[in-house]
């Protein structure tokens, strides 16, 4: 599969966890600049004060980058990985300077011709929701947006890791955890799908 880059200048939008969910479902291994501090199968640190990712880690297949920098750093990083990533992801929290950066994000990988999606996450309420996504599609007409609800799936796999990802399926009464699962996966999916960027090489 190619590789892809989930990030956002902001801090606390989801940018690790969606990235660990991917690694997990996809089996990719994680390049990050900060330290995630989840339960990767397979994960490469690099500096958080670095402008440029390191040659040896520019991997064109099978990584997902975890990439949390300011807005002038992170625009660097992502140029170096726009000749090797198929797809930016940017998680986004709902509130306003979270928008503010991710719009700023999204047009700037739209001059490096990079495919992007944004996922609209951690909201609570439809009407929350709705609000955002209208406003998401103002500023972004061209670009893919998507949504997840608050979860408590992520306080679960903070504290259990992945081993309890992987028994999830063998256990009971967590139906519910096991279809936002699901859901998420199906999110994947179809972000990734219409770009190609799941696809085997
Ligand atoms: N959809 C969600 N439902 C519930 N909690 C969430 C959701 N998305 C993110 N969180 C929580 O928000 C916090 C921040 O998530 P995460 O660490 O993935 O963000 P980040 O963008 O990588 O932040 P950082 O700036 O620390 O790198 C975590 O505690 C995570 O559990
Ligand atoms: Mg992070």
């Amino acid at each position: 599969m190619k590789s892809i880059v989930v990030a956002n200048s902001k801090g606390g939008c989801g940018v690790s966890f969606l990235s660990f969910l991917l690694a997990d479902h996809y089996n990719l291994h994680c390049v990050s600049n900060s330290d995630p501090k989840l339960d990767f199968r397979s994960l490469d640190i690099f500096s958080g004060s670095a402008s440029r990712v390191p040659k040896k880690m520019l991997r064109a297949y099978d990584t997902v980058y975890d990439l949390r920098a300011p807005q002038d750093k992170l625009a660097l990083l992502i140029k170096d990985l726009s000749a090797v990533v198929a797809h930016l992801i940017i998680p986004t929290a709902t509130d306003a300077v979270s928008l503010c950066h991710t719009v700023e994000l999204a047009r700037f990988a739209q001059t490096l011709n990079l495919p992007v999606s944004v996922v609209i996450n951690n909201y609570r309420t439809e009407k929350n929701l709705s609000m955002v996504l209208a406003d998401l599609r103002a500023q972004l007409p061209h670009t893919k947006i998507y949504s997840l609800r608050y979860t408590t799936l992520f306080g679960r796999l903070s504290y259990d890791g992945r081993e309890w990802l992987e028994k999830v399926h063998h256990t009971k009464g967590e139906g519910r955890l096991l279809n936002t699962l699901h859901q998420i996966h199906e999110m994947f999916d179809q972000v990734l799908g219409f770009t190609g960027g799941c696809q085997n090489a």
